[in-house]
């Protein structure tokens, strides 16, 4: 069979230091704030995707981690159909098929547990948006498209230090994501996950977000905050300044989380491993009396601290003694240690 193109990608998670929670358009993903985020280089946690695009394929088929899926999935079709329209706009070589005419055969694998609060979802459609666009030779920003597989995606569409814009256009076309800083701007900032659970959690962001919006008075309040934290944000990568970064990041943090509580009925994502994390980093600060080591909660138990490199080991051997390995100590924490990543890479 006459395969017309095959391209692979890879693409990595990010963590956010100002969060998105709250959506003000379900169906195209238009956030109620913007939000930051770092695109992180580790290798455990990432997706790879291979599209293979030919005419002589009958249809669309989609396979995750494996399994094949239906095509059926609103998010999957609309990143199809939004990609194959900026297709039709470019120009095609005469010696080209027209790729209008492809179907695809697309194969999608994450290397980590999928909803886990392991920002699976933002990986996911980033690696997807990112092949269907070299596939197509789609070319300019198309964290848009990423944007309504998953909100977080389009800050995957950048390395470095990525902000995705709340923007004000109803159909979307001014909310997307742009880096703030490269990857290499801060290269003495590092990554620790530390891994509490990961089991399926019991409520997805999108569902979450979707009864904070409805129910949350503390929303409208955080939303009224965000610009000035972005500025903050931006201001301290771009001075470097760890402290401005990490009490904004753990401030941020503790917000989007008590706007989960405020949701009704409540939302509760930390354990009690995770609020031990919170208090062992506030210990380890006031010790140091300097801000030396921050920590992020996404919708999982799961923390993520930003650490600058020279107090890696120090943080680290803390970990490990406030949470020993041991067979059946359920307190056991993986940790996975991360750099700042470049942009999505085709293989
Ligand atoms: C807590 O991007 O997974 O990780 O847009 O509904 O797919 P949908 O939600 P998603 O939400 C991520 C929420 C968060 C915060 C963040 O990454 O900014």
């Amino acid at each position: 069979m006459d395969i017309s193109k095959t391209v692979t990608c890879k693409a990595p998670i990010n963590i956010a230091v100002i969060k998105y929670w709250g959506k003000r358009d379900e169906k195209l993903i238009l956030p109620v704030n913007s939000s930051l985020s770092a695109t992180l280089h580790i290798d455990q946690l990432c997706t790879t995707t291979s599209i293979a695009g030919s005419k002589h394929f009958p249809e669309d088929r989609l396979w995750l981690n494996g399994k094949e899926e239906s095509l059926e999935n609103p998010r999957v079709k609309t990143c199809l159909q939004e990609i194959r329209k900026r297709a039709r706009k470019r120009k095609i070589s005469d010696d080209e098929s027209n790729p209008e005419d492809w179907k695809l055969h697309i194969c999608s694998e994450n290397n980590f547990p999928t909803a886990a609060g392991l920002a699976s979802s933002a990986a996911g459609y980033a690696c997807l948006v990112a092949t269907l666009a070299q596939v197509y030779g789609v070319q300019g920003n198309v964290s848009d498209i990423a944007r309504q597989g998953s909100g977080s995606a389009c800050r995957s569409m950048y390395g470095g230090f990525v902000e995705w814009l709340d923007g004000e256009s109803s159909c979307g076309s001014d909310s997307i994501a742009q880096q703030v800083v490269d990857e290499n701007y801060w290269s003495e900032m590092r990554i620790l996950i530390l891994v509490v659970s990961d089991q399926k959690k019991h409520t997805s962001s999108t569902a979450g977000m979707q009864t904070t919006v409805k129910t949350s008075e503390l929303l409208q309040h955080r939303v009224t905050l965000i610009p000035g934290y972005m500025e903050t944000m931006r201001k301290a990568i771009k001075d470097r300044d760890y402290r401005t970064f990490a009490e904004l990041t753990m401030k941020d943090s503790n917000q989007m989380h008590a706007v989960c509580l405020d949701t009704y009925p409540p939302i509760s994502y930390m354990n009690d491993t995770s609020r031990s994390i919170v208090q062992m980093v506030h210990d380890y600060n006031s010790f140091h009396g300097e801000t030396k080591a921050c920590y992020t909660f996404d919708a999982g138990p799961n923390a993520v601290l930003y650490v600058l490199e020279e107090n890696v080991s120090e943080v680290l051997s803390l970990i490990h003694h406030s949470f020993p390995p041991s067979q059946d100590n359920k307190e056991y924490i993986r940790g996975l240690d991360s750099r700042i990543h470049d942009i999505p890479q085709g293989l």
